[in-house]
């Protein structure tokens, strides 16, 4: 599911957002574990407006484990407490709820001291379309509460939904943020891994970026798969690059009359491979 974003639904985004903090103790920043920046809205810090954040880095198990661990050490920098999850079938989920409470820990501590029962920990989860929200949220809850695919502007009555024995309670409505549109290599790192559709941008350069990285960052795995021989010796030569494109249609057959490669076709293909894991993991943004 994609969705045109323009400057109205943005802001409208960004109030049912902020309508919504006013409601919670903490947020869960979900990002996809392949591109944490690209996946990012790049008005986070302000829209949270200084709400205690937990980040998840969602899909870790597509991520390449080695620039997850660099991310994870990148956030930690910048004093944000970070997770990796994949929430599709819970690994590392059930840490969560500790990490809330870490993240709460001031606020339960002086509520103990007053005597207080501490209430449920309230939490919202945000991230842009497609980034697991809606998967999040039945694995917290243990059960199919969230429509995958929810779209800004759809209202609908919130629940709170409880999760970790009732110690943490979930809106079931998540917030929708939006990507960096203004930078075109975003909108390619969200088209390589599946985020937007390929509608939007050329498929053709979808797969010229993705081979382009892949061929500098992984091209074991990806040479292994198509059996390719010649890695290109400069990257930044579109010849080059376009060659291995060729290779990989002519591994798959993807032949036009006259016997020249289809390119679109190959592209279909080769994106099509590489986003169901068959050339294993591989992270798109590494933070240095
Ligand atoms: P959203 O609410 O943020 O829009 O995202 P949603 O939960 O609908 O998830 C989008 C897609 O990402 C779904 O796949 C979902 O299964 C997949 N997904 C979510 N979390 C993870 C994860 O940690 N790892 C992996 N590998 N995939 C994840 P889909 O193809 O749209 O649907 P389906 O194949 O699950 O039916």
């Amino acid at each position: 599911m994609t969705i045109q974003w323009f400057p109205g639904h943005m802001t409208k985004a960004r109030r049912q957002i902020q309508d919504k903090l006013k409601l919670i103790d903490a947020v869960i920043e979900l990002i996809d574990a392949r591109l944490p920046l690209s996946s990012r809205n790049p008005m986070i810090d302000d829209i949270l407006q200084g709400k205690p954040r937990l980040i998840i880095m969602n899909k870790a198990d597509l991520a390449d484990p080695e620039v997850t661990r660099e991310w994870l050490a990148y956030f930690k920098d910048q004093g944000h407490q970070a997770l990796p999850v994949d929430a599709s079938t819970g690994t590392g989920v059930k840490e969560i709820p500790n990490q809330i409470k870490l993240l709460l820990k001031e606020k339960i501590e002086k509520q103990l001291a007053k005597g207080m029962n501490p209430r449920a920990m309230r939490v919202l989860i945000v991230g842009i379309p497609n980034v697991g929200k809606s998967t999040l949220i039945n694995r917290l809850a243990g059960r199919n509460i969230a429509a995958t695919g929810d779209r800004p502007g759809v209202t609908k009555g919130q629940q709170w939904i409880k999760v970790a024995g009732g110690e943490m309670e979930l809106l079931d409505t998540p917030g929708i943020l939006w990507p960096k549109f203004e930078d075109q290599n975003v909108g390619y790192r969200l088209a390589v891994t599946g985020a937007i559709r390929e509608e939007i941008l050329n498929v053709e350069d979808i797969a010229f970026f993705a081979v382009k990285y892949l061929s500098k960052y992984y091209w074991q795995p990806m040479s292994e798969r198509f059996d390719l021989k010649h890695q290109p010796e400069d990257f930044e030569n579109p010849d080059e690059i376009v060659t291995v494109m060729e290779e990989i249609g002519r591994k798959r057959g993807c032949i036009m009359s006259g016997g020249r490669v289809d390119l679109e076709k190959a592209s279909k293909v080769f994106l099509r491979e590489l986003r169901a894991g068959k050339m294993g993991r591989y992270s798109m943004e590494s933070p240095y």
